[in-house]
């Protein structure tokens, strides 16, 4: 099947040897950087722009699009338009994943080498992991998340939309939640909940800051579980 690679940067061309390794036909790059279209990928030539996705079908017959992008949103909003205009975004599992068959992988998923999956997990569209992360059971990733390389993540518990987890970071089973669009810092062991949009880091880890600020009622800032008091963030998670 045709194929492309959105994204004509280092990932990407690490991606490009993996899915060569597994029969994908890839006939060309897409990226939106100035400069890097009509260059080549080891012999791959980027084709243009990601809006070059509207003809593409047509004019070189590509059927599916992978978009190994670090960029939790970006990667979502390119493989939602590439499925909009009815290409296929196959997953893409290294052979070395331990996975259980008894767990559900969604579409546009993508698995590095050296990471073992627990049954009863559920990996949802548009994630992400690296190499050498440890997922336990019964726990969820929701799309858009990245897992960093030897991220261990323990049982029962959700990382909602567009969660990032630095590398080599420890989620404790006990906590039951990162919130939508979080960030946990390298080598963080997070011991509580994490709030929707909260940077974190260290040992346990604690509230570096917001991306966005959450919302507030009077003196309290309010999370999706927890309410603190203003100015004591580094202490809430
Ligand atoms: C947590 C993180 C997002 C913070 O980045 P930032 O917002 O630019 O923050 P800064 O570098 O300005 O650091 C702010 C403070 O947090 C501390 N800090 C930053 N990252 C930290 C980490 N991972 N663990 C512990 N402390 C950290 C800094 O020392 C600094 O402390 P200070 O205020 O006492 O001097 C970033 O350092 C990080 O860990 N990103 C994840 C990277 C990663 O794993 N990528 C995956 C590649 S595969």
């Amino acid at each position: 099947m045709k194929s492309v690679i959105i994204g004509a940067g280092t990932y990407g061309e690490v991606y490009l040897a993996y899915l060569q390794e597994a029969g994908v036909d890839v006939v060309g790059f897409l990226d939106d950087a100035d400069g890097v279209q009509g260059t080549s990928v080891r012999g791959v030539p980027v084709l243009g722009k990601i809006d070059l996705l509207e003809t593409l079908s047509a004019t070189h017959g590509i059927c599916a699009v992978y978009c190994p992008l670090g960029n939790n949103k970006l990667r979502v909003k390119f493989l939602e338009r590439a499925r909009a205009l009815g290409y296929e975004t196959p997953s893409y599992i290294h052979p070395s994943v331990v996975i259980s068959p008894n767990v559900k992988v969604g579409q546009g998923v993508y698995i590095l080498l050296g990471t073992t999956i627990m049954p009863y997990a559920e990996i949802r569209d548009y994630v992400m992991i690296s190499m050498g992360v440890h997922l336990a059971h019964h726990t969820v990733l929701k799309e858009g998340t990245f897992l960093s390389t030897g991220v261990n993540f323990g049982a029962s518990m959700v990382a909602e939309k567009f969660s990032y987890v630095g590398i080599s970071a420890t989620i404790m089973t006990g906590v039951k939640n990162l919130g939508e669009d979080c960030l946990v810092g390298a080598g963080a062991v997070v011991i509580k909940d994490v709030p929707a949009n909260a940077v974190v880091a260290g040992v346990p880890a604690k509230i570096l800051k917001f991306k966005q600020p959450p919302p507030r009622i009077g003196n309290e800032l309010v999370f999706q579980n927890v309410s603190i008091r203003a100015g004591l963030e580094r202490s809430a998670a």
